[in-house]
């Protein structure tokens, strides 16, 4: 690719709104004019979850405001933009049309390429946008909806080695809080209690530690940490500040354990060794568990890779991005696409089992 080229990158495959503009010189590095993110958190807070129909509906009222102020902000009109990347799926399927129609619109209107993007693509292809790393290198996304590991060996090309079977981490950290009574998102105020208790008081589950391969389970810790909870309750008729933050520590441990030992066996089951490890996904913003992933990663002499938590999350310069690394790597674009509630980036790996309060699992 020898010209410049600026993309503009819509994403509303959960409940995030966003949009942004990137651009990529010759010989530069990619620069993100514009990241507009507007969540919905208090849209949903009062149902426990993300609820679909308020979440389609949220981002068809917000999306052209948000598209308008990454334009804005980034000090670029339409007429100078190159092409426009849409995330097509996975994730909640009338937020993902309402992003797909809106860039059917603005691409049709003004004569240009439109490129669907997977969301997954989109976090695993981050680590190129911040620090420019090259294939084939190892991902693991953990977030709310989201855990598996990704060899990332092209911009069209993932092998999926593993991931949850069930839960993803932030569910149970979400969960966890809402049994303890702490506040939402759970995995910021788990991990803050978790910081002043004693993490060998509990010892909750490690599912599938035993079995070979890098798939995990997380369903059961939330019913291990309930158990745990009402033990106590019924021993001396509540839980003290203490006993929630010994709980806090004992959970997050057992989070961290399987992940530190489910990416080293990853990391091993990549073959060539990988350029690096890099995480996405807002569990990866978790203190504990970033430190034990840095560790097994440098035991490994591979590099450990975070890239900053606004661009680990779901945001639209990661789609803008990948639809950049699509168009630069020749692969085709088309209005010619459907969206797609689960879209498995890797087609060869075997489907996934159970969905998450996010929606399906990819
Ligand atoms: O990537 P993200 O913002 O959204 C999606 O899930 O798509 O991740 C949000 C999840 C929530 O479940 C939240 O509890 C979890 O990431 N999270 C954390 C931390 N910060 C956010 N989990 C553990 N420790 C944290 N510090
Ligand atoms: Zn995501």
């Amino acid at each position: 690719m020898d010209r410049t080229l600026t993309l503009l990158g819509i994403e509303s495959s959960c409940d995030d709104t966003a949009a942004a503009v990137v651009r990529l010189a010759p010989g530069a590095a990619p620069e993100i004019l514009s990241s507009q993110v507007l969540g919905q958190t208090a849209l949903h807070e009062a149902f426990g979850g993300v609820v679909p129909e308020i979440a389609a509906r949220a981002h068809a009222e917000r999306l052209d405001g948000v598209v308008e102020e990454a334009l804005a902000t980034a000090g670029v009109t339409l007429d100078q933009i190159d092409a426009i990347a849409v995330t097509a799926g996975p994730g909640l399927i009338g937020g993902v049309l309402s992003g797909v129609m809106l860039a059917r619109g603005l691409a049709a209107a003004k004569g240009l390429p439109l490129v669907p993007v997977n969301h997954l693509a989109g976090h695993a292809l981050t680590p190129r946008l911040t620090d420019g790393i090259p294939f084939p290198y190892l991902m693991l996304l953990v977030s709310g909806g989201h855990c598996q590991f990704l060899l990332v060996q092209g911009a069209d090309r993932f092998v999926r080695l593993g991931g949850t079977i069930d839960d993803a981490p932030g569910e149970a950290f979400d969960k966890t809080a809402k049994l303890l009574g702490l506040p939402q998102p759970g995995g910021p105020s788990v991990e803050a209690e978790a910081a002043l208790g004693d993490a060998s008081r509990f010892r909750f589950p490690r599912p599938l530690l035993d079995r070979e391969g890098c798939d995990m389970s997380f369903s059961g810790l939330k019913t291990a940490l309930l158990r745990g909870r009402d033990a106590l309750v019924a021993e001396k008729g509540g839980i003290t500040v203490q006993d929630r933050r010994d709980l806090c520590a004992g959970f997050q441990a057992a989070v961290a354990e399987v992940l530190a030992k489910k990416t080293a066996r990853a990391l091993d089951m990549a073959g060539e060794p990988p350029t690096a490890l890099a995480v996405a996904g807002g569990v990866a913003a978790n203190k504990a568990i970033r430190a034990m992933l840095e560790t097994v990663s440098t035991r490994a002499g591979v590099p450990f890779l975070a890239p900053p938590l606004r661009l680990c999350t779901d945001n639209a310069a990661m789609i803008a991005w990948a639809g950049l690394e699509r168009l630069r790597a020749g692969l085709s674009h088309t209005t010619d696409f459907v969206a797609r509630p689960r879209w498995p980036l890797d087609d060869r790996a075997p489907a996934l089992l159970g969905s998450g309060k996010k929606g399906a699992k990819a």
